[in-house]
């Protein structure tokens, strides 16, 4: 939620800010703005909406920039999205500049105590504050007077700070925000995410709570905020490159990347499966044979969409391991009471690693003892540097605001870790063990035989459907968890109103909703609970209601209750999720298109939500 991106080299900033900001514009884009140093002074530009309006206003100042600079590109928190409350942020004076993702939450209290001793403040933001008790704190010093400020801050931040005084230095700091720096031969640069670094360098410093990065031309130093002592951090290598995060000729990223989902789901499961026994390898999740014989209770903690994956491994936890799982959506897990303990395992599942209310999830679930794994899509991000254990999905970087690699590698990562409990305690004979892992690798080689045919099918399916208001997406059993994230999907990029329901639950409620109006999204494969899932789908036909079903290949009972059927091949009845998920993705991608909606970029969202 907010990207910020910094430099400081000898190469003309601001292409490389913008360039910076393009690939954070998926943590918001509410508005945008850019400050560079020059002649001694601060060059500031701002945009309400979408980088190209800045883009539009800075483009013929390009040629004059320094190499020094900051951007910023928001998600609305405190303060309208207006130009006036875009960042970066002045204090008094106009000479220093703050840009910030998080929230100060002290912001009311400073506010007040700073316009009593005379600081004038021009937004509405609580980033403001900062750049005025930075200013009430500057001596001479900047570094000093940021970590003077930031004593007495509370919330999250990720910053930069520049002074037209110290026309070569940027200072950074981040708490509970994410924020890495890059180290380059000639340069090196500060930015939310690991994208805004891929086309200049791979090598990275992951910073951590109370930590500041000094960066001045031709070197750079990391401090602890609260003494000042240095750190030695060490640097890391990525090994994503910067064209994985481009369009790659797709309209937008979201088609991209769930046309690159067979690579993506095989890359997770490589070198995890031992090819002949189907042994299961899983080196990174830190727990010893004895840890995992010891678990009593499983806790799924996730946000969104991976929360939907979450559900998913309930139902192939228990099924295949027999320790009971319970499923937690963060935001809720880390204020109640919870009965977590050295017995639960807890497992935070997330795409970035930085979502706020799973963090918070498992910094409580670690202070009750529990062992704390995550499935983690972003290397070094902060949950996969405070967990226990790590299970990495390998989809690549997801630009695409609604996750869709990112979901079904989750899954297939989940899968992975249910066969390998299984394995340890002996629940799962090797047999079946194995019959499992390569039902996994093929449900991948199903996808990429029939996305092309599916997407040409969806696209004339949602001729008759893209105007709907409403839609209501039906499943049971391992399917209930894809029908609530079709619906997600569907409100996420349409605007559409839709609801996931378990089909068992139409009679209790949604049924009443059922006419002509309101389509809904059945999903009929032929697995354990297929004949109950054609009863409620008779239960909506004998209403009038529109359907759309998604079923087995050859079941033609589903074609005599609607025209409107996908047909899919049978895979692994375990393994429907991954399939299933894929027209679901289709119908809402086609539809969000079809009705003009910017896919990629859907209104009030942002893609890493790291302020709660
Ligand atoms: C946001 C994104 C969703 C994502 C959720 C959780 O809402 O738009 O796509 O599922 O955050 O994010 P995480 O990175 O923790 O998986």
């Amino acid at each position: 939620m907010c990207g910020i991106v910094g430099y400081v080299g000898s190469r003309r900033v601001v292409p490389i800010l913008l360039e910076g900001l393009r690939r954070l514009e998926y943590r918001g884009y509410d508005s945008a703005g850019l400050v560079y140093q020059f002649d001694n002074q601060l060059v500031r530009y701002r945009a309400k909406g979408k980088l190209a309006n800045l883009e539009a206003v800075v483009d013929e100042h390009v040629g004059v920039a320094s190499g020094v600079g900051l951007g910023h590109t928001r998600w609305a928190t405190h303060g309208a999205p207006t130009e006036n409350n875009a960042h970066p942020h002045t204090d008094c004076t106009g000479e220093l500049v703050v840009v910030h993702n998080g929230i100060i939450e002290n912001y009311s209290s400073l506010k007040n105590e700073l316009t009593a001793k005379g600081h004038v403040f021009t937004s509405e933001t609580d980033t403001e504050v900062l750049a005025h008790l930075i200013e009430d704190c500057l001596q001479g010093d900047l570094v000093a007077a940021v970590r003077a400020a930031l004593a007495r801050v509370e919330g999250s931040y990720a910053i930069g700070v520049l002074w037209a005084k110290e026309p070569e230095l940027l200072v950074a700091a981040r708490n509970h925000s994410p924020l890495v720096m890059g180290v380059a031969s000639d340069a090196c640069y500060i930015a939310s995410d690991i994208p805004a670094l891929l086309p200049y360098t791979r090598e990275v410093i992951f910073l951590d709570d109370c930590e500041m990065a000094v960066l001045r031309k031709g070197t750079y130093s990391i401090l602890k905020v609260d003494d000042g002592c240095p750190l030695e951090k060490t640097i890391s290598v990525i090994d994503w490159n910067a064209s994985m995060a481009e369009k790659a000729g797709y309209r937008h990223f979201m088609l991209k990347e769930i046309f690159e989902q067979p690579q993506a789901i095989l890359n997770t499961v490589s070198g995890r499966i031992v090819p002949d026994t189907g042994v299961v390898d899983l080196p990174e999740i830190g727990l010893d044979p004895a840890a995992v014989n010891n678990i009593e209770r499983i806790a799924l903690v996730a946000c969104g969409t991976s929360w939907h994956a979450a559900l998913i491994a309930k139902y192939w936890i228990e099924k295949w391991v027999g320790i009971p799982v319970e499923v937690d959506i963060a935001s809720e897990f880390r204020y109640r009471r919870l009965l977590v303990n050295e017995r639960v395992l807890t497992i935070a599942i997330s795409q970035s690693g930085e979502t706020a209310d799973t963090l918070a999830g498992i910094r409580r679930a670690a202070q009750l003892g529990s062992k704390v794994v995550t499935v983690c899509n972003v290397v070094g991000s902060t949950m996969t540097r405070e967990a226990d254990g790590i299970i990495y999905t390998h989809a690549g970087p997801e630009i695409g605001v609604a996750s869709t690699k990112a979901f079904t590698c989750q899954l297939a990562a989940l899968f992975l870790l249910t066969l390998y409990l299984g394995q340890v305690r002996k629940t799962i004979d090797p047999v079946t063990q194995r019959k499992l892992g390569a039902a996994l690798i093929d449900v991948a080689g199903v996808i990429e035989t029939e996305l092309p045919r599916l997407q040409a099918e969806v696209k004339t399916l949602i001729e008759r459907y893209y105007e709907s208001k409403d839609f209501l997406f039906v499943g049971r059993g391992l399917n209930y968890p894809i029908a609530l994230e079709g619906a997600l999907k569907l409100k996420e990029i349409s605007y559409i109103h839709a609801e996931g329901y378990a089909a068992g639950e139409l009679k209790h409620g949604p049924i009443a909703l059922i006419d002509r109006d309101m389509p809904v999204v059945a999903l009929a494969p032929r697995d354990s609970v297929y004949l109950k899932v054609v009863s409620n789908v008779e239960e909506i036909k004998a209403r009038q209601g529109r359907l759309v079903l998604i079923g087995t290949s050859g079941d033609e009972h589903l074609s005599t209750l609607t025209e409107d059927v996908l047909y899919l091949p049978e895979v692994c009845e375990d393994l429907n999720p991954l399939l299933y998920t894929i027209p679901a993705q289709l119908i809402a991608y086609e539809i969000a298109n079809r009705r003009g909606c910017d896919v990629d970029q859907p209104r009030n969202l942002a893609k890493s939500v790291t302020v709660e």
